[in-house]
């Protein structure tokens, strides 16, 4: 009987365990059993022990995690996969399993795993699956919508809290090089100020500008919302110089959301805190959004791989899911929505 096989790869994110228990139901239904593969391309290697390498999936392994946050299958880096060497060792791993197709739920790093193993003659179906939303062939991918939605809990927690004691909240969120979690945060939640990574050379001195208007308008609880890759792209500003006269100042240090607060604080005069909502933007139970998204990738992947079709990925257009070549979503660049980043910053 033909099998198929599942993985989750690269960093976690809300949606992978409903996308997993989705396959699991679609393939039962089509009669393939399902293989799980645990720890991303490294269950595919022989680097660990066959039980923690890959197991059976069944209906009753699979229906209690549905809802959880994280993956039950785990997932790694591996390090190995960049070479070919290692993608032979993992197309002839799945064949001796009998395994006819490959479902990869990851971002655009696994995405280039299952390209390598799909021109190896492993069919392989990859589904979207990362907070970061950074694919742009894809409106939105699994964890976004959880992601931003825990971020919006967040701000307005802090603004509760900004708003009784008149100051300003830095907030950071994750996104790696991608402004989009940032993006859509704001706008969620009417912040006043959002950085990016995608603005390159932004210029510090333009937001202090802003906040002080702001604040003279008589708006002392303002939302800065920063993605945590807009450091990088910051105008070059010898922020530790100027913080010296105010602060402990480490030779060095780069700039992150505690130096960002600090310069905004000293240079307008207001009381402004900084906060880092972190990893609780990967822990959550899927959003009904995202383990919908889930729910619908699962059944084109199933059906894709029933039909001996691989080198395709799943995504999200116009609210339905459609899919496309591996090749053709990659390589790809985070989409900008610099309309909606104008008018945040201009309100
Ligand atoms: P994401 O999938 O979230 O983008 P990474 O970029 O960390 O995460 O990639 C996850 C894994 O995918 C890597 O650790 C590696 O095993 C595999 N991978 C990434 N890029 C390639 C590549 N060019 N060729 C083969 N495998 C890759
Ligand atoms: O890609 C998802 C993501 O959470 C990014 O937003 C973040 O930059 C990165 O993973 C953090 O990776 P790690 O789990 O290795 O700290």
């Amino acid at each position: 009987m033909k099998k198929i096989a599942v993985l989750t790869s690269g960093g976690d994110s809300p949606g992978m365990n409903a996308a997993v228990t989705e396959v699991a139901r679609f393939s039962a239904l089509a009669g393939m059993p399902l293989i799980g593969i645990k720890r991303g391309y490294n269950g595919l290697i022989g680097k660990f022990s066959p039980e923690d390498s890959y197991q059976q999936l069944t209906l009753d392994t699979m229906l209690d995690i549905a809802d959880l946050p994280g993956t039950y299958l785990r997932t790694a880096r591996c390090e190995e996969f960049y070479h070919l060497e290692y993608q032979q060792k993992a197309v002839k791993f799945l064949r001796d399993l009998n395994v006819a197709g490959l479902v990869v739920i990851g971002g655009d790093g696994s995405y280039q795993g299952a390209l390598a193993l799909s021109k190896l003659g492993m069919p392989c179906i990859g589904i979207p699956g990362t907070i970061d939303n950074d694919l742009e062939y894809s409106e939105t991918s699994l964890g976004f919508d959880t992601a931003v939605n825990v971020c919006v809990d967040a701000v307005r927690a802090i603004r509760a809290t900004s708003r009784s004691h008149d100051r300003p909240a830095v907030v950071e969120v994750m996104g790696r090089n991608c402004g989009d979690i940032a993006i859509s945060t704001a706008m969620s939640t009417g912040a006043e100020i959002v950085i990016v990574p995608e603005v390159k050379n932004w210029d510090l001195m333009f937001f202090v500008d802003r906040l002080n208007s702001l604040v003279r308008r008589g708006n002392t609880r303002a939302t800065i919302v920063v993605a945590e890759g807009a450091y990088k792209t910051m105008k070059p500003y010898d922020f530790n110089a100027f913080l010296k006269d105010y602060t402990q100042v480490f030779e060095g240090e780069p700039m992150n959301v505690r130096r960002l607060a600090h310069v905004l604080r000293y240079k307008t005069g207001t009381e402004v805190r900084y906060n880092l909502i972190g990893y609780t933007q990967r822990g959550h139970e899927p959003t009904a959004q995202d383990a919908a998204f889930a729910f619908e990738s699962a059944h084109m992947a199933v059906e894709l791989l029933k039909q001996g079709i691989g080198n395709e990925v799943i995504g999200m257009r116009h609210g339905r899911v459609f899919h496309m070549p591996i090749e053709k979503a990659l390589p790809t660049k985070p989409k900008f929505k610099k309309d909606i980043y104008r008018l945040i910053n201009s309100l």
